[in-house]
């Protein structure tokens, strides 16, 4: 008999559900976890939106306010997946509340604020993770392991993209994304926050950076009632987009390898257009997250003329043999969060971090705050050792 954890959820939007989803679904797939997540409440400021969530997923009881779950004894773990703005001060009412945390990307609108969270964490002796799902992929996981077993020789260079078209429309809502005070930056904290991570995951710290950035839709319509995820408005009062559409970036990181990372949210004829292509002196990998079970590889001593095969992922890569049973089958976006939820609740069970922390997000957030610090002076911005 596995003991029973209680969990909450706070904010439910589409990430709400999907880390809802992923705690009904985790002992499915990772029967070896020695806990059992209970659904046990559920916070959203929408009104009728927690009562209805309640309903359909299971929760016990739900409301409209998250010091609610703070005070709530049956909790000890909770995912924070309200927007950006509350990420710092509910993270920091959890963790002084002793429970462990789950929270998104970009942690906050700063580097300032997912530290304060991070340390907080730190201080309850608490577990944390963060919603840094594509380094989840078993390609991915796969790639890390090529590059750090050598199999590319010494990595050269990077490529990392994240091209997406949600805020294309030109009536896109003018939702909180959009504002400093709700969202922090834009496409830095939402896209580019995904990129530096898997930078980070499969060839180590960035040094130093310079970046570029600009706004392509300057006005959007305000919605008139509530909104999730990306929805559309029209008629609305218009009002300004306060925050950066598109980044591209040098990089430069602590092993010397260059890179190169860019990222945009109105790129029209791009959906998830995310990926990597790492070069080393003898070989290079290749991933698209549209195609994600393949990875492309090229290795071996040819260097010229080198062939690249596709290879498709299978039981041995990452966390694959916990979906299926064999290579090509597909895993999809929801199963990435199964894993990371997982890799939580075993930190949770054993008392130390497996995945991204909190001390992750610190890092990329750093290298968020050095990009647009960089846009701004229009120049290389080195990063914090850490
Ligand atoms: N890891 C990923 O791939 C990924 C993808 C999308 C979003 N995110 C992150 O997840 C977070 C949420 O994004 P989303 O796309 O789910 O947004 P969303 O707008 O769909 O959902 C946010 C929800 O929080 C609710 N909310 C707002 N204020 C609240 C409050 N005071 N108390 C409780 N609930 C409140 C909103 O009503 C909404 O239902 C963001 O931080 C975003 O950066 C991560």
């Amino acid at each position: 008999m596995v003991d029973a954890l209680g969990v909450a959820v706070i904010g439910f939007g589409w990430m709400g559900r999907v880390h809802t989803q992923a705690y009904s679904r985790v002992r499915h797939h990772f029967p070896q976890l020695p806990l059992r997540p209970e659904l046990v409440t559920v916070a959203e400021d929408v009104p009728g939106r927690a009562e209805e969530a309640a309903e359909r997923y299971g929760f016990a009881t739900a409301t409209r306010d998250w010091r609610d779950v703070a005070a709530d004894q049956r909790v000890r773990a909770v995912s924070i997946t309200a927007p950006n703005f509350l990420h710092r001060e509910i993270g920091v009412a959890m963790a002084e509340a002793g429970k462990h945390v789950w929270v998104e990307k970009p942690v906050g609108l700063s580097g300032e604020d997912a530290r304060a969270v991070a340390d907080a964490v730190a201080k309850a002796g608490v577990q944390s993770a963060v919603g840094f799902n594509y380094r989840c992929a078993p390609a991915v996981e796969t790639a890390r392991d090529l590059i750090a077993a050598g199999e590319l020789g010494a990595v050269t260079h990077v490529r990392v993209r994240l091209f997406s078209d949600y805020a294309a429309h030109p009536d896109g809502a003018l939702t909180w994304r959009y504002e400093r005070a709700r969202g922090g930056s834009g496409v830095l904290g939402d896209l580019a926050s995904h990129g530096v991570d898997l930078a980070r995951f499969l060839v180590g710290d960035i040094a130093s950076l310079a970046a570029d950035t600009a706004v392509f839709v300057p006005e959007r319509a305000r919605p008139a009632g509530a909104t999730a995820g990306h929805a559309l408005a029209s008629g609305g009062e218009p009002g300004p987009v306060e925050n950066e559409d598109y980044v591209n970036c040098l990089l430069r990181f602590a092993s010397g390898a260059r890179g190169v990372l860019e990222a945009c949210r109105v790129s029209v004829g791009e959906q998830n257009n995310y990926g990597f292509e790492v070069h080393g002196t003898r070989g290079a990998v290749f991933w698209d997250f549209r195609r994600m079970n393949e990875l492309r590889v090229s290795r071996g001593t040819t260097y010229q003329d080198q062939p690249v095969s596709t290879v498709y992922v299978g039981p041995g890569d990452g966390e694959f043999a916990a979906f299926q049973p064999g290579a090509a089958n597909a895993m999809g976006y929801d199963d990435l969060k199964v894993v990371e939820a997982y890799r939580f609740l075993r930190s949770v069970a054993e008392g130390e971090p497996y995945g991204a922390t909190l001390a992750d997000a610190v890092r990329a957030a750093a290298a968020l705050d050095a990009m647009a610090e960089s846009a701004e002076s229009r120049r290389w911005v080195d990063l914090p050792a850490t």
